[in-house]
């Protein structure tokens, strides 16, 4: 299967898809990578891993629907089967759904419906939960608010800060997203109400 994969930033969750990628029996490939900023270490491993770039940033377009439309046009020239949303830091709009919605998925670092945005370990830690994780769905047109696919608990440490409790909640996000990937890709799946039913057509 085609895998397109957007990033924003050091690009760890895109590394380990093209590590797990690099195993002919994982049944995909990463066949490009799309940031809307430019200088990023997720670009950056694209390039070393020879996997095809390009970048949409919101400030080259006169709005945001129509950088909407440019990334869907950037995504679509790669003829996915999947498009995986790893740290990419913007949300897609109308017109990138209409063309990939049911089929991108996109990992949060926090347990949905709980602490979505931009800020899930930081909420988690100032909330005290005492278990937070990760949550891979399938993007709808809210906030963190698609089909669960998987969730991994991560379990909060006294001592944790943002950065060691999020490090800790990468680790299990990479897996993660790893795992559930490869099985949908294997198995197909579709999306029925709240809920993800794998088999049936691969897509
Ligand atoms: C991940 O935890 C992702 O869920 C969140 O930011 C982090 C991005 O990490 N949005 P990376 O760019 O994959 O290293």
């Amino acid at each position: 299967a085609r895998l397109v994969v957007l990033v924003s930033g050091s690009g760890t969750n895109l590394q380990a898809l093209l590590d797990a990628c690099a195993d002919p029996a994982y049944a995909a490939e990463v066949v490009a990578v799309g940031a809307d900023r430019d200088d990023i270490e997720g670009l950056a491993r694209a390039e070393r891993a020879g996997v095809p770039t390009f970048v949409e940033r919101v400030r080259d377009h006169t709005d945001r629907a129509a950088w909407d439309a440019a990334l869907a046009d950037a995504v679509a020239a790669h003829r996915p089967d999947l498009v995986v949303l790893a740290g990419f830091m913007k949300l897609v709009g109308p017109t990138f759904l209409d063309r990939f919605g049911g089929r991108t998925v996109n990992t949060h670092p926090a347990l949905s419906p709980s602490f979505p945005g931009m800020r899930g370990p930081a909420d988690a830690l100032e909330y005290g939960v005492k278990v937070t994780g990760c949550t891979l769905f399938v993007v709808d047109a809210g906030v963190d608010t698609g089909v669960i696919v998987a969730q991994v608990g991560v379990p909060v440490e006294d001592d944790d800060d943002v950065e060691t409790l999020h490090e800790r909640i990468k680790t299990a996000e990479r897996a993660m997203l790893v795992d559930s990937v490869g099985v949908m890709v294997r198995e197909g799946f579709s999306v029925e109400g709240r809920r993800l039913r794998l088999g049936g057509s691969a897509s």
